[in-house]
């Protein structure tokens, strides 16, 4: 039971410290109306999934959580800062330094070896690679090898691997074992869990598979315009 918290936070709770992200009263449509005055709240070292039927408007919420997407109404605020009236220029450096982001598809630099781009991602945050990550994502022995000759499986893992080098606060995480075996995807998962446990960070993810969902500190499912809270 959720007994401390509110699910319908006030700019004040803000002052708390251990909360990450805070949407307010978000409303969006596209042809449709996806959701109607949505709240969320995300803390320091907890998990949260979103789940719902294909075309109900996961990736959507996803978006304007992590800033992609600007919504109709509402606000989304990052600590103190609210998200959606940031510069271009601000934008990005929150994209690149404080979220990181995992789509099903990966963005890799194709033409390059999966070692250059993680060598990319430890020149840009100026971290370097935790090898024991790559051990346990199964891909340390592939690395001398290109972006064309892995996997699917393989170079998405290759993407988390080079995501959270960046060190993310908080990871946004859109169907992020869509094409692994359902081992791996555990895996992977397992992988994620790990690191937002150990640096306190925080997780959405957005996902169909109810059982890989259910491994989060909290479950919401997109219902009838709403959020509601199934675990
Ligand atoms: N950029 C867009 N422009 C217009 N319609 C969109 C856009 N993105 C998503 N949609 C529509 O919004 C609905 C929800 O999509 P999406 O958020 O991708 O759902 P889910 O991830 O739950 O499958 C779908 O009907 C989709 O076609
Ligand atoms: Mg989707």
């Amino acid at each position: 039971m959720n007994t401390i918290e509110t699910n319908n936070p006030t700019p004040q709770t803000l002052q708390n410290k251990s909360l990450l992200l805070n949407a307010k009263g978000i409303s969006h449509n596209f042809d449709y109306p996806l959701f109607d005055n949505i709240d969320l709240a995300l803390h320091k070292s907890e998990t949260i999934a979103i789940i719902g039927a294909s075309g109900c408007g996961k990736s959507t919420l996803l978006n304007i959580l992590s800033s992609l997407l600007i919504p109709n109404h509402g606000e989304v605020f990052y600590e103190n800062t609210n998200i959606c009236t940031l510069s271009q220029k601000k934008l990005l450096e929150l994209r690149r330094n404080i979220f990181g982001i995992i789509f099903q598809a990966h963005y890799l630099f194709r033409g390059f070896s999966a070692t250059e781009n993680l060598q990319i991602a430890e020149f840009l945050s100026g971290n370097t690679i935790d090898k024991d990550l790559l051990k346990r994502l199964k891909i340390d022995h592939i690395l001398h090898q290109g972006i064309g000759e892995l996997s699917g499986g393989q170079q998405q893992r290759l993407s988390i691997a080079r995501i959270l080098t960046k060190k993310p606060k908080i990871i946004f995480a859109d169907e992020p074992t869509g094409n692994l075996d359902k081992t791996t995807a555990k895996e992977v998962m397992d992988v994620l869990f790990e690191y937002v446990a150990y640096e306190k960070a925080g997780m959405i993810l957005v996902t169909h598979e109810e059982d890989l969902a259910f491994l989060c500190d909290k479950v919401y499912k997109i219902n009838d315009l709403k959020l509601e809270r199934v675990k």
